[in-house]
């Protein structure tokens, strides 16, 4: 494996293998076992496999966990290693040649709006247009992401679509732990107290696709009793949701099952919880 800082090395090493399938897995960094599952199916599914560790500024709004948010390099690059060729660490420079601010933003209107756009004001503008920048440098044939971000994954396949990106969208499982709890980097931030009660959640999205499945079709009253029950113990929750998982529109009474997910956003403690949960595996 080999860590590539600058966008002109990553394309010189890059040059040799255009004809062949290059997969490309973003991330953040201090990673886990989600991560992990998605370089793997890159490294079983493309004959070249690039990670990138960023942690993106823009896509953090003010007062958010930009600062403290973990940086872990060292270990990262362990984990990856015999199943990276490329681990592109660029500086926020590289990736913003103009600065932060001023430069060209990339925004899917509508879809970035809702849900976690709503609470998250800028968010996904910020997402959108980090990832154009690592699409662009990179180049891959595909580009793998994880369903936890079901929005983030909705609105890159979007962006995609509208912009005539010739890169195909893979979206994978997300992985838990044994409780049930969404692997995230940010379940770090929990204090042993809290992580005891995170994985209630999960618990509340499985509780809502059971009655969901039990035929219930009268879903305000199910969102807003999650809402209390995480709030009674400990959780502020921003949302939950019943939505259609082709564009996250509020389902009608003619939406088929198989095509809800159930999403939650929650702060425990000083944590941002996301989840969601799709009725039918795709
Ligand atoms: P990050 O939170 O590091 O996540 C990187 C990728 O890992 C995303 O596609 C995310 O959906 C996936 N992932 C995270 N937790 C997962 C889990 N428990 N199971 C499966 N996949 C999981 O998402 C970002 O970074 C950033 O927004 C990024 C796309 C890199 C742009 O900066």
């Amino acid at each position: 494996m080999k860590i590539i800082n600058n966008i002109k090395d990553l394309r010189d090493y890059l040059h040799q293998y255009r004809s062949q399938r290059i997969a490309f897995v973003p991330t953040m960094g201090n990673l886990h076992a989600g991560h992990l599952s998605l370089v793997r199916h890159a490294r079983q599914n493309a004959d070249v496999v690039v990670v990138s560790v960023f942690v993106n500024p823009t896509q953090f709004t003010a007062g958010e966990d930009f600062e403290r948010y973990p940086r872990t390099l060292e270990t990262d690059s362990k984990l990856v290693e015999k199943l990276t060729d490329i681990l592109f660490v660029p500086t926020v420079s590289e990736m913003y040649p103009n600065g932060t601010n001023e430069s060209t933003k990339v925004i899917v209107s509508g879809l970035s709006d809702i849900l976690c756009g709503s609470f998250r004001p800028g968010h996904f503008g910020g997402v959108t247009s980090v990832v154009t920048r690592l699409f662009n440098a990179v180049q891959p044939t595909v580009a793998i992401f994880g369903r936890k971000d079901f929005q983030q994954l909705l609105i890159i396949q979007q962006m995609v679509k509208d912009l005539l990106m010739p890169i195909e969208i893979i979206g994978l499982e997300t992985c838990r732990e044994n409780d049930g709890l969404a692997m995230s980097s940010r379940n770090g931030y929990l204090k042993p107290e809290e992580r005891s009660i995170a994985p209630y959640l999960y618990k509340n999205l499985l509780e809502i696709k059971e009655a969901i499945l039990n035929g219930e079709r009268n879903y305000p009253p199910l969102k807003e009793k999650a809402m209390n029950a995480l709030s009674k113990i400990g959780f502020t929750p921003d949302y939950i949701s019943i939505r259609d998982r082709k564009d996250l529109s509020v389902p009608t009474v003619k939406t088929p099952i198989e095509e809800i997910i159930i999403l939650g956003a929650a702060w425990l403690g000083s944590a941002r919880l996301i989840d969601n949960l799709e009725i039918s595996s795709q």
